[in-house]
């Protein structure tokens, strides 16, 4: 594996020696490599095979917002046709120019060209598309652990070694991952990836401190891999001082480590404009990001153009303040209904689990206190759960390597307040009966030993009393 070469007049490392021997395979896509080019004037493009938007059935795209004025935003002609057509690989024109001003006003990006953004349906999409630009089927990957299941399944359905990093309560530990990399033996290929959730993780509900970011950006120089950031929760950060908000790998690395080039961050649009629209957003070294485009132009062309269309015309409509307003608003919301599930725990499972409260996010991570040997919540929820009517994720779903996990991730986005403290409850009640079941048994296994114990003592004085009056040494004589 080459190291990192860097490009001193934009001060930003070559991430194309990390690249995995598949993606050096993939060619640009014939047709869709094309497409650029019918935007130069004068041309006329028999290219590509899209269909005539005179035969689509719609003829009008209106969008009402739930604000107080319900403002109604209606496509014109041009956003329509747009809408419904093909689009670039990358994303659509338009959303990647307001998606790039965005980066630089929210992360300081500098407009120069060493990064790139593209747009995936859905971050996840995106995820899944860059660990193929820099891994090979079956190499290492280190995730900070708990980690998200949705990435180390397919990590793990593709032959990965997948290398636990612990998080602690300010995220991924950085002496954990410099313990890791500098016990890697010599003759194995490194990891190139360190994957994380930095803000609100999920499962953990951590965030990250900008000291371990720190760290872990010089480890990532020094051990010559790129950082995953994937920031789906960043902007549900229930710091209300922006300042006091640490900052992402992506803005920290350039400070940190005096050139930029080994962070791939995976925005979300599903938590904050909705899910269903399936958009997220890559941004990093413009080389990387060319690569996963390369892999949409052959897999699924491009990301839907019709979603995209249509936060393009909500972001113009807003613009960057209205776009943070609206992120602020959302935050707010989840703020609330952390406190009332916090609250909640706090009147049910003290004693009964150990948590932090989450800062950002959706998520709480309880560690049940069950007892010894039976300290498996998955066991306890497959059991129990459904019969006292209790849905949560067992924490053994978020270790990459199969265990036993006394942990369980409960997700307070959706539930009532009234029913998150039903929820903590029923959780309670699950841990109680826990032990009340544990004492039971315990108590039989104690009760079996006693009647066996009799049962020996009364067989042992049959004998004894038969030997005696048959003339015979009782047995305890010969015992003894
Ligand atoms: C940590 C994390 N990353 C990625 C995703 C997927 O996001 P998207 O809907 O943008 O694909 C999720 C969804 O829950 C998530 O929790």
């Amino acid at each position: 594996m080459g190291s990192v070469s860097l490009q001193s007049e934009t001060m930003a490392a070559d991430p194309a020696p990390l690249f995995s021997r598949r993606i050096q395979r993939w060619e640009p896509g014939a047709i869709r490599s094309l497409l650029p080019l019918e935007a130069i004037p004068g041309m006329i493009s028999l290219v590509a095979g899209k269909p005539n938007p005179q035969t689509f059935p719609f003829s009008k795209i209106s969008i009402t917002l739930n604000d107080s004025k319900e403002t109604t935003l209606v496509l014109d002609d041009a956003a329509l046709s747009e809408a419904l057509q093909y689009n670039l690989p990358a994303g659509h024109p338009g959303l990647l120019k307001w998606l790039e001003g965005l980066q630089q006003t929210v992360h300081g990006l500098s407009s120069a060209g060493s990064w790139a953004c593209c747009v995936g349906n859905g971050s996840q999409e995106l995820i899944h598309k860059a660990f193929q630009v820099f891994t090979d089927l079956g190499d290492p990957v280190m995730l900070e652990t708990p980690a998200y299941p949705g990435v180390s399944a397919f990590l793990r359905a593709d032959g990965h070694e997948l290398v636990e990093v612990c998080s602690g309560p300010d995220g991924v530990d950085p002496s954990d991952l410099e313990r890791v990399l500098s016990a890697w033996p010599e003759n194995r290929r490194r990891p190139t990836v360190l994957y994380t959730v930095p803000t609100g993780s999920n499962p953990t509900g951590r965030s990250c401190s900008e000291t371990n970011k720190a760290r872990i950006l010089r480890l990532a120089k020094r051990f010559n891999f790129m950082i995953f950031e994937d920031d789906a929760y960043y902007f549900l950060n229930f710091e209300e001082d922006p300042s006091k908000r640490a900052r992402s790998y992506l803005s920290l690395e350039r400070e940190v480590n005096g050139e930029t080039g080994r962070v791939m961050r995976f925005d979300s649009l599903s938590k904050i404009v909705s899910s269903g629209m399936r958009l997220g957003i890559l941004t990093g070294p413009a080389p990387a990001v060319q690569k996963v485009v390369k892999i949409t132009e052959n897999i699924n062309l491009q990301p839907t153009t019709t979603s995209q269309v249509l936060v393009l015309t909500l972001f113009r409509h807003w613009g960057y303040t209205g776009f943070v307003e609206h992120c602020t608003q959302a935050a707010s919301f989840y703020r609330a209904k952390r406190d009332a599930f916090a609250a909640a725990a706090e009147r049910h499972l003290r004693g009964r689990a150990t948590w932090e409260v989450p800062r950002a996010g959706m998520f709480f991570w309880f560690r049940l206190l069950l007892p010894p040997g039976a300290d498996d919540s998955l066991e306890l929820l497959r059991r129990k759960g459904i019969e006292n009517r209790i849905l949560a994720i067992p924490g053994t779903a978020f270790f990459p390597n199969p265990r036993r996990a006394p942990h369980l991730r409960a997700s307070y986005s959706l539930v009532s307040e009234h029913d998150m403290d039903e929820a903590c409850r029923r959780i309670a009640k699950l841990v109680d009966d826990a032990w009340r079941d544990e004492f039971a048994a315990h108590a039989r296994a104690q009760r079996a030993e006693a009647e066996e114990e009799i049962k020996s003592n009364s067989q042992m004085q049959t004998i004894e009393a038969t030997t005696t009056a048959l003339g015979l040494p009782t047995a305890r004589k010969i015992m003894a």
